[in-house]
């Protein structure tokens, strides 16, 4: 699935004022691409992607998904949330089991369904277990898995990896990118973190402060595997941070 912002920006009102948050993002996505939005906190990321989503709206601008006009949420695009968002009620398979629920799909076939993704995400030994019985990387994972097992076009993903330990994350990024390889959905990540868009994507775009607009994109060509110690990725880290202004 492709994705087209053509002068996107978002006014949010509140009471009396008005705050400027995004800034006339011009950006296509490509089908198959793994894009990350890098930008620092409150730089209008999860407005941008919430738009994508359909689940917002812009101020002024149009978004566009495979050239037709994004007019509400739509099962073609899986959404994963900044917060762990699973049912609590639900064990691991009924939550990731849910959109299929939803859309009426028979028990048996959409427990088969759920299960391949919770093979994925590494997790069929927990299929039974509920979210509180789970760490928070584990967390993260069934919703990646429910998010995968409704079979989207589009990955929208908010840093769904921040709360987590730098080594829990870099494996949750090796899986990632692994599922990608073998979905070849299209992947739009936001994410805060240097190190974690030059691990992932092909290419990142930079927002700015407050009002978010594109400062600068990367093309990241380093073949993966990414070695995080090789000198280009390391060369790539510096660029990008000094772009950031960190
Ligand atoms: N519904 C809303 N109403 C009013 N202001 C909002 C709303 N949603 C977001 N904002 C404001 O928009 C700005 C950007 O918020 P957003 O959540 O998009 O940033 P972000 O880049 O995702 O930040 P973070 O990295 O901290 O998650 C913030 O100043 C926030 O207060
Ligand atoms: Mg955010």
């Amino acid at each position: 699935m492709s994705f087209q912002l053509k002068n996107v920006s978002k006014t949010f009102k509140n009471q009396d004022k008005e705050l400027k948050v995004v800034k006339d993002i011009n950006l296509t996505v490509d089908d198959g691409e793994f894009l990350c939005l890098l930008g620092p906190s409150g730089s209008g990321k999860t407005t941008i992607l919430r738009m994508m989503a359909g689940l917002d709206f812009p101020t002024n601008g149009e978004i566009t998904e495979n050239g037709g006009p994004v007019s509400g949420p739509s099962p073609g695009r899986g959404f994963v949330f900044q917060q762990y968002s699973l049912f609590p009620w639900r064990n691991v398979l009924d939550n990731v089991a849910f959109g299929l629920e939803v859309k009426g799909m028979e028990t048996q076939e959409r427990y088969e369904n759920a299960r391949n993704y919770i093979k994925m995400v590494g997790l069929t030994e927990f299929e039974n277990s509920y979210p509180h019985e789970l760490s928070g990387g584990m967390k993260q994972r069934v919703a990646i898995a429910r998010a995968l097992a409704n079979d989207p076009q589009a990955l929208l993903m908010d840093e769904p990896f921040a709360a987590l330990d730098v080594q829990t994350r870099h494996n949750l990024q090796e899986e990632l990118v692994k599922i990608w390889q073998e979905e070849l959905q299209t992947i739009i990540f936001v994410t805060h973190n240097v190190d974690e868009a030059v691990y992932l994507a092909d290419r990142v775009v930079v927002l700015s402060r407050l009002p978010g607009e594109i400062i600068n994109t990367f093309r990241v060509e380093i073949e993966r595997v990414r070695d995080r110690a090789s000198t280009e990725f390391v060369d790539l880290k510096k660029e990008i941070t000094d772009v950031l202004g960190y």
